[in-house]
């Protein structure tokens, strides 16, 4: 292909014109440095004209580490005995929005493992605590699959948000990524449940993930297309230790960014967050994501004796931009390159 249907493919998209599979493919695979810069471009193009030179951030808790599943790609599956467990007392959980309150986070992301003992009706009371405490808050779950009446049980309790990523759309791929008990298309419909009970819903994947394929990844953004999440959360595949993937080598920035980028003209309005396995495998992982139209930023706020037992992947970052004790240093990176932060709630709104 020339350069140019390259960037006639490019203008296609960002008209929000369907691409074929051959383009995606296209796209994923031909671009030249300078046809990647620009797609970049592009896409920062509308993630300010639809958000400004804001960025959201949102307070991350890590609520367990406790995890029923074992996918072979994460250091907190169950069958890891080096993992260090923890979970977090519901007093615990309120003293993080507390700090996260006073910090000035406007969204709590309750995040964790599938921990048995945090059931839904746990999980409800505690959404249901920190509602009556902060009435105007958002708060998101990102806490694994559950059934469509548990999943009700927590919008009801006062959850605003959930995240669930679909991890690989291709079931040949996600039978190379997760063991038998583990389904791609139960998976499928946890998500389509969440956005029928009117979560704002957030999918993903990684990228470089042992495995993938290109075609998976235009698999990923047909069923993306399909679903059509208010928030796609993509980061690179970081290897853990304990787990059959910890040899297998990390995605990289470029591709991931050029995936951000792709999400950002295929979905402007959607929530893409500079993901921490970003900066974890680049100092610049932040920045270089936000350039490319992405627009969230998920600091920990996790009380500082477990931050390191979350260990979904080796040398995963929780200081820094990745704190939530360090907004200044977030604010200053922003303003680096011309952003600064946003401390609105952030919802989806397709109008802004
Ligand atoms: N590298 C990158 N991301 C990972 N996740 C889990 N393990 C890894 C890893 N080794 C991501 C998955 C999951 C989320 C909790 O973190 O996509 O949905
Ligand atoms: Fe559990 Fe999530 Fe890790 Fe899978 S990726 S083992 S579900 S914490």
């Amino acid at each position: 292909m020339s350069g140019n249907s390259n960037l006639s493919i490019i203008d296609r998209l960002a008209g929000g014109a369907e691409v074929t599979r051959e383009e995606w493919r296209v796209l994923l695979t031909s671009l030249s440095p300078k046809e990647q810069l620009l797609l970049h471009e592009r896409a920062r193009g509308v993630a300010v004209s639809n958000f400004g030179q804001g960025i959201y951030v949102r307070a991350l808790l890590e609520i367990s580490s406790y995890c029923r599943n074992n996918c072979f790609y994460c250091g907190l599956r169950c069958s890891n005995s080096s993992a260090q467990r923890y979970r977090l007392t519901k007093e615990e959980i309120l003293d993080c929005c507390c700090e996260a309150d006073k910090l000035g986070f406007n969204t709590f992301v309750l995040q964790g493992g599938e921990d048995p003992k945090q059931d839904d009706a746990w999980v409800a009371d505690v959404v249901a605590a920190i509602r009556t405490a902060y009435t105007d808050k958002a708060i998101t779950l990102s806490l694994g699959e559950r059934g469509e009446e548990g999943y009700r049980m927590l919008k009801m309790a006062g959850a605003d948000r959930y995240l669930l990523r679909h991890e690989t759309r291709a079931d040949e791929h996600y039978s190379q990524l997760h063991p038998s008990t583990m389904s791609g298309e139960r998976r499928r419909n946890c998500l389509r449940t969440l956005k029928s009970l009117g979560y704002q819903t957030g999918s993903g994947m990684m990228i470089g993930s042992p495995h993938q394929t290109v075609d998976n990844i235009v698999d990923d953004f047909i069923f993306l297309e399909e679903l059509q999440p208010q928030m796609i959360g993509v980061g690179p595949f970081v290897p853990a230790s304990n787990t059959p993937f910890e040899h297998y080598a990390a995605g990289t920035v470029e591709q991931t960014i050029l995936v951000v980028s792709l999400l950002r003209l295929r979905f402007p309005h959607a929530l893409l967050p500079a993901t921490t396995a970003l900066s974890t495998i680049h100092p610049q992982g932040m920045e270089r994501a936000v350039l490319a139209g992405a627009n969230v930023v998920m600091p920990n706020v996790s009380p500082m004796n477990v931050r390191s037992k979350y260990s979904i992947y080796n040398n995963k970052m929780n200081s820094g931009t990745q704190s939530a004790q360090q907004l200044a240093l977030l604010e200053a990176r922003l303003n680096a390159i011309g952003y600064h932060i946003d401390f609105g709630r952030g919802d989806y709104n397709e109008h802004k």
